[in-house]
C-alpha cells in the first residue's frame, strides 16, 4: 500500500513521517514480530481488533481521558515495560489519540532514560498536530500538561483509515489545528483548505492525506527552528489564548478544537482592531471557520473568571500577555503586552 514519506531533520534528531491510507496493518505486524511493546487506546483496540495485537505481555491498554493522563498511569506503563522485560533497545509503539500519544511518549522518554518511540496517531488532532513536535507530558493536580519532556519519535505512521470511526465532533475538533497552522504560516495552504471544504467534511482520503502531510511539515519546520517554544513556535498558539479562557469558562464542555476555532476569530478581531490584520484576511478566516461548521461566537458565563484564566495563561508576563495572531497575508505575528481585559471586552 502506497504512502508518502517526509524526512524530518533537526540538529538533534532525524525521523520519518509516513502518511497514507490502508498501510498500517503491515507496519503494526512488523513491530509485533519485532517484539515491540504497544500502548494502545482501549477504544481503538476494541474498534480495530483485526489490526491491534492482543498479547497481554506486549500490549498495555489505556483508557484515554484527561483524568487518566497522570503520573500514576505513567508509572503503571513503566512497570508494565519493566515487568515484561523491556530493555534499553526496546521499541514502544503508541497507538491512539493525543492523550495516549503524550502519555506513552513521556513514558518512552523516561524508561531507561529513553527508548525508541513510534507514534501511530488515530485521531485527526493527533495526526495533524500532537504526534509531531516532540512535546510529551501528563497533567498534574488538574493542570494540563504541567509535567513532561521534549522527546522525538523515530517514526510517525499516519493512516487515514482511522479517521472512519471518529465522530463528527472529534473530527472537527482536530481540524481546527490545520486551519490554525495554515493561517499563521502558509497562505497557499489556507487557499487549499478553502477550495476543499466539501471534501474535508466528507473525509475524502486523498485530500486528507495532503492536508495532514502539509500540516505536519509546517509544524515540523517551526519545531526545527524552535524546539522549546522560545520564539517562532509561539505562533502555534494562535487561537489558544482565548481558547484557554473559553475552556475554563465552560468547564471544558467546549472541546479544545472548537474553543481554538472561536479563539482564532476573537484574536483576529483584536488583531484587526489594533492594526495587525486587514479586513479581507479577517473575513477569510471567519468565513472559512463558518463554512467548516464551527460556532464562531461564545457567550461567557463569568467574564471575571475568564479574565483570570486568560491572565494566568502561561504566555503571561508582568505587562500583559503575548498573543500569536495571523497577520495580513497569513504571516503570523506575536503581539506582546496585550491586556487580558481588552480581550474580554470583545465578548458580549
Ligand atoms: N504533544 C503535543 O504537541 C500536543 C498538541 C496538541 C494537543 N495535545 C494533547 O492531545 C490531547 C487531545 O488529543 P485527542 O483530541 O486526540 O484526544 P484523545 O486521545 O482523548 O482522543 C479523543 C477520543 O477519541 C477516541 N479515539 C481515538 N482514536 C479513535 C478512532 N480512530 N476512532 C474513534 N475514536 C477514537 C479516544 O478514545 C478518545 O475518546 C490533549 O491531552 C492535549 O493536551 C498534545
Amino acid at each position: 500500500m502506497k504512502c508518502t514519506t517526509v524526512n524530518i531533520t533537526s540538529q538533534k534528531t532525524k525521523y520519518k513521517i509516513y502518511v497514507g491510507s490502508g498501510f498500517i496493518q503491515n507496519r503494526i505486524e512488523d513491530y509485533a514480530n519485532d517484539n515491540a511493546f504497544f500502548i494502545v487506546d482501549e477504544k481503538v483496540a476494541s474498534l480495530y481488533k483485526n489490526i491491534i495485537p492482543s498479547n497481554s505481555k506486549r500490549v498495555f491498554l489505556f483508557k484515554a481521558n484527561e483524568r487518566n493522563k497522570t503520573l500514576l498511569n505513567v508509572e503503571k506503563m513503566l512497570k508494565f515495560l519493566k515487568n515484561n522485560g523491556a530493555l534499553r533497545d526496546s521499541t514502544l509503539v503508541a497507538i491512539g489519540g493525543g492523550i495516549t500519544g503524550d502519555t506513552a511518549a513521556f513514558t518512552a522518554s523516561l524508561y531507561m532514560r529513553g527508548i525508541k518511540l513510534i507514534q501511530i496517531p488515530t485521531t485527526l488532532l493527533s495526526m495533524l498536530d500532537s504526534s509531531v513536535g516532540g512535546k510529551t507530558g501528563v497533567n498534574l493536580q488538574g493542570i494540563k500538561n504541567n509535567i513532561g519532556t521534549f522527546y522525538q519519535p523515530k517514526e510517525v505512521l499516519i493512516d487515514c483509515y482511522f479517521l472512519n470511526s471518529l465522530t463528527n465532533k472529534e473530527y472537527l475538533n482536530g481540524f481546527a489545528e490545520a486551519v490554525k497552522i495554515a493561517a499563521v504560516q502558509d497562505k497557499e495552504f489556507f487557499s487549499y483548505i478553502e477550495e476543499n471544504i466539501k471534501h474535508i467534511l466528507d473525509r475524502k482520503k486523498s485530500v486528507m492525506e495532503k492536508l495532514i502531510l502539509k500540516s505536519c511539515m509546517l509544524k515540523a519546520q517551526v519545531v526545527e527552528q524552535d524546539e522549546k517554544e522560545s520564539g517562532i513556535r509561539k505562533l502555534l498558539n494562535f487561537g489558544h489564548t482565548v481558547a484557554h479562557g473559553i475552556e475554563s469558562d465552560s468547564k471544558y464542555r467546549v472541546h479544545h478544537g472548537y474553543a481554538v476555532a472561536m479563539g482564532m476569530v476573537y484574536e483576529s478581531q483584536y488583531a484587526l482592531n489594533n492594526g495587525y490584520l486587514d479586513e479581507e484576511t479577517f473575513n477569510k478566516i471567519k468565513n472559512l471557520l463558518m463554512k467548516l461548521k464551527y460556532p464562531i461566537t461564545y457567550t461567557p458565563k463569568d467574564k471575571e473568571k475568564m479574565l483570570l484564566a486568560i491572565s494566568k495563561d502561561k504566555k503571561a508576563g508582568k505587562d500583559g500577555i503575548s498573543m500569536a495572531v495571523a497577520g495580513s497575508n497569513m504571516q503570523g505575528v506575536i503581539i506582546n503586552n496585550v491586556k487580558p481585559k481588552e480581550i474580554i471586552d470583545l465578548f458580549y
